[in-house]
């Protein structure tokens, strides 16, 4: 539980969400969001633990071994061959940023951001992003942190970081939100974030709602389901993915509340895009008291943070190397690092040489490659997988193997009405109103 817990927080909630819900006029996303986490979210979150422990292998076997069991199609397995590769996608990027992070470590901890202004803040942060080499050494120290961790198996480091790590993160959040309550513009803050406002708001930003739901939980790519497989089977499952989805979503809101009154004071676009974290927050850690510190250990949590969640995204791969390719787990996670490393590069160019813009869902994209890689996986990919592995719980998997780890209560009922109609429906739904169908 906490090691799932230690992959849904991460880069997902503190860079994230409060870019996304920038970018996609504030309350409309924030409440669609909160709705596909409580409405999609937690019953995939459960079917994935679900399937992980009683199949007991990687996410492709293990859905290979309850589809035999289940007299179903040999092709469901596919889907979590594609949630694989998926996650390698990810970490690509996703190191790239955790390689931000670092490089904020530094920066913060050598007192440059003292005094700074927010024009100050951006030009740093510009300086950083447009300078491939620099990035290059961040990103290689990031896969290789990763790497690092996950040859030495997943289990009871993770567990005790995860640990120290939520309430410290929670607790210089809160430091910043405290500040922003005397300095910042934080009522215009709660009603950007809290109050709708539907008529800038279209399929796109709900197919984004969706997946960034997805992204956050970490859900649609196995990750979910290979910590399931490590799981006692006495493990109350629905109990702990509620707590998941609530400790996650509370993150992501104290997020939001921390970098959004910084966005208002200063006078920034909230729809800046990825930077929006790097250029806000170092702000308030120029001003406050004792704000190198504050401000270094928080980018060091957030790298911890971005740490535990890359291990889960290499994680299903490296089990399927193992068990199919018999491969030694060192060799399985070397190559699997060596593939995001490579990819990674390609984000990592998107802002300088290779920079380029395309229009996605009548929105503009500014960030190349980096940008196609993220609609890719959380636009496509996780949502899809999702769909495949709701429509297997719900409607393959016998009654007698979902009740066997659920009970035969209303929580059980609950769940299997949710999987087989409400998580199929909302996926659907966002899918057809992407493609323009309604
Ligand atoms: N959930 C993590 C975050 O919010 C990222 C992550 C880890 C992830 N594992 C995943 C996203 C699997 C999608 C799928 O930072």
């Amino acid at each position: 539980m906490l090691a799932a817990v230690g992959s849904a927080v991460g880069l997902g909630n503190i860079w994230k969400f409060p870019y996304l819900a920038g970018a996609n006029g504030g309350g409309a996303f924030v409440l669609v969001y909160l709705l596909c986490v409580a409405v999609v979210g937690i019953p995939l979150l459960i079917a994935e633990v679900l399937i992980g422990r009683h199949g007991r292998l990687s996410p492709v076997n293990s859905l290979a071994r309850l589809a035999r069991k289940a007299h179903a199609s040999h092709l469901w397995p596919l889907a979590g061959a594609v949630g694989m590769v998926a996650g390698l996608i990810i970490l690509s990027f996703y190191s790239v940023i955790g390689g931000w992070a670092l490089a904020y470590v530094v920066r913060t901890a050598s007192g440059l951001f003292v005094d700074v202004t927010a024009e100050g803040a951006a030009n740093i942060f510009q300086g950083l992003i447009r300078d491939p080499e620099r990035l290059l050494a961040w990103h290689t120290l990031f896969i290789l942190m990763t790497a690092l961790v996950a040859v030495r198996g997943v289990r009871s480091g993770l567990e005790q970081a995860v640990r120290l790590l939520v309430p410290a993160l929670i607790i210089l959040l809160l430091v910043v939100v405290g500040y922003n309550l005397n300095s910042g513009h934080f009522m215009q803050a709660l009603d950007f974030l809290f109050r709708p406002d539907f008529d800038r708001f279209g399929a796109n930003g709900a197919l984004q709602a969706l997946g960034h739901a997805f992204f956050t939980l970490s859900l649609g790519m196995g990750a979910m389901l290979i910590y399931g497989s490590y799981l006692p089977a006495a493990a109350p499952i629905p109990r702990m993915a509620l707590a998941v989805a609530l400790l996650d979503t509370l993150i992501a809101m104290l997020a939001g509340l921390a970098i959004f009154p910084l966005v208002f004071a200063n006078d920034l676009a909230p729809g800046s895009g990825p930077g929006l974290l790097f250029t806000t927050l170092p702000v308030a850690f120029g001003h406050m008291p004792g704000g190198t510190y504050v401000g270094t250990l928080f980018f060091l949590l957030l790298v911890l943070a971005a740490w535990t969640s890359a291990i889960s995204l290499l994680e299903p791969l490296v089990a399927w190397l193992v068990e199919n390719l018999r491969l030694q787990r060192s060799r399985s996670v070397t190559l699997a690092a060596f593939l995001a490393w490579l990819l990674g590069l390609v984000s990592l160019l998107s802002f300088s040489r290779w920079a380029f813009s395309f229009r996605f869902g009548g929105q503009v994209r500014h960030n190349g490659w980096f940008d196609a890689l993220d609609v890719l996986t959380s636009g496509i990919m996780l949502p899809a997988v999702g769909l495949a592995i709701a429509l297997f719980g719900g409607w393959v998997l016998p009654r007698r193997i979902t009740a066997g780890e659920l009970g035969n209560g209303p929580v059980g009922h609950l769940w299997r009405l949710a999987i087989r109609y409400l998580v199929p429906l909302a996926i659907a739904t966002v899918f057809l109103g992407m493609t323009g169908v309604i």
